[in-house]
């Protein structure tokens, strides 16, 4: 019998002795040469911890909220597509971990299960993360859904104008199933004889023609709160402060999207400073370890979202896998912030990371 993982990086391995290749590679992969891929990891080890003594760390309260709702720690579920290609339980069985967890699940657009069957299996605070097609009405029908069932914020996602170019699910034609949440209201086959079938769809889908100006559609068919996903430089958020959005997500869509676009906790200070407070910003990418958390904290995030961790504990053990890695980062940050002097979340402060730029 395997060993059991002892941090989130184990579960990678036994999610690929669990599921297809072709599966694997398109949860595991990320845009042309993965240079964004990495360095989103390798980033955050240029940042080292400046720990403070003799702090009063006999207990620890990792609790915080994000959009005023109340989470058991600053770790929420990333919006990622097909889960059922990980487990056949596919975005219930996450959901569930998620509310077991007491945290935030964003369930993707592109999810495998349909949101209806999500809200009935998760009473816990859901996100819904949305994209816009072509098809405007296609788009209002999902908010409407996500409304009606319960889900308390749209997460819209502005980094997919086009699909980036995944070339391990090229090589490996790599068809995306039907999307669940799509069944009726178009097809959503495309006819692929060679290479992944997802870029086509996509290509022909999406609304590249998607602007600024449109947030104000958005917010006409919605009274949900309202969060942009894939800020990259401070100049965008403050666009996003200004149309008066809920909040925003740092994130380059775990590296999947724009290669050489930098490792998202290199900008996540830009974009703090940029946003002066008037809107909370989220963080996703190359999150890893307890530490990553924290230091992404100590920059200015309100709260982190793991993507592909998630997945792999769902391809290696359904629900119960998807709760031992949100368990696992949450003991690191708890272990973390005490060896740091830090009781709770809100004492984590830039003064406790040092990077590059504190270095020149
Ligand atoms: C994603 N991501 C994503 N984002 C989104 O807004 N909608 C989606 O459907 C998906 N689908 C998706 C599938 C897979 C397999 C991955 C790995 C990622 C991006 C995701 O929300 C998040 O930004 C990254 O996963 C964060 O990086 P890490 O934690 O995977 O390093």
């Amino acid at each position: 019998m395997p060993a059991e993982p002892v941090n989130v990086n184990e579960f990678q391995q036994l999610a690929k002795e669990a599921i297809p290749k072709m599966y694997y590679d398109f949860y595991a992969g990320g845009a042309e040469d993965e240079f964004s891929l990495k360095e989103n990891m390798e980033a955050f080890r240029r940042i080292t911890l400046r720990p403070r003594v003799l702090v009063d760390v006999s207990r620890i309260d990792l609790s915080t909220t994000v959009l005023g709702f109340p989470i058991s720690a600053p770790i929420m579920i990333a919006p990622t597509a097909l889960h059922k290609l990980a487990h056949p339980e596919g975005e219930v069985a996450t959901a569930k971990a998620a509310a077991a967890c007491n945290t935030i699940m964003v369930l993707s657009f592109t999810s495998t299960c349909t949101v209806e069957e999500v809200a009935s299996s998760c009473k816990a605070v859901r996100f819904f993360q949305l994209y816009v097609y072509k098809r405007r009405d296609v788009a209002a029908v999902l908010v409407q859904r996500a409304e009606r069932n319960g889900y308390k914020a749209l997460v819209l996602t502005v980094d997919v104008p086009r699909l980036g170019r995944r070339e391990a699910d090229i090589k490996n034609n790599m068809i995306a199933p039907q999307l669940k949440n799509l069944d009726g209201l178009f097809s959503t086959q495309v006819e692929s004889d060679k290479g992944s079938n997802m870029e086509r769809f996509a290509n022909q889908t999406l609304d590249a023609s998607l602007r600024w100006e449109d947030i104000a559609w958005l917010r006409s068919i919605t009274n949900l709160p309202i969060i942009i996903k894939g800020i990259l430089t401070g100049e965008d958020a403050i666009k996003a402060a200004e149309v008066g959005v809920a909040g925003i997500v740092v994130s380059n869509h775990g590296a999947r999207q724009l290669d050489y676009s930098p490792a998202t906790i290199s900008v996540l200070e830009e974009v703090v400073h940029a946003t002066k407070g008037k809107i909370p910003v989220l963080f996703d990418g190359g999150v890893r370890r307890g530490t990553d958390v924290f230091k992404a904290l100590a920059l200015g995030a309100q709260a982190v979202l793991v993507g592909r961790p998630v997945i792999f504990g769902l391809a290696a053990k359904g629900e119960a896998g998807v709760r031992r890695v949100i368990e696992m980062l949450k003991n690191e940050l708890e272990l973390t912030m005490a060896l740091s002097g830090c009781p709770r979340v809100k004492d984590i402060t830039r003064s406790h990371v040092r990077t590059e730029k504190d270095r020149l």
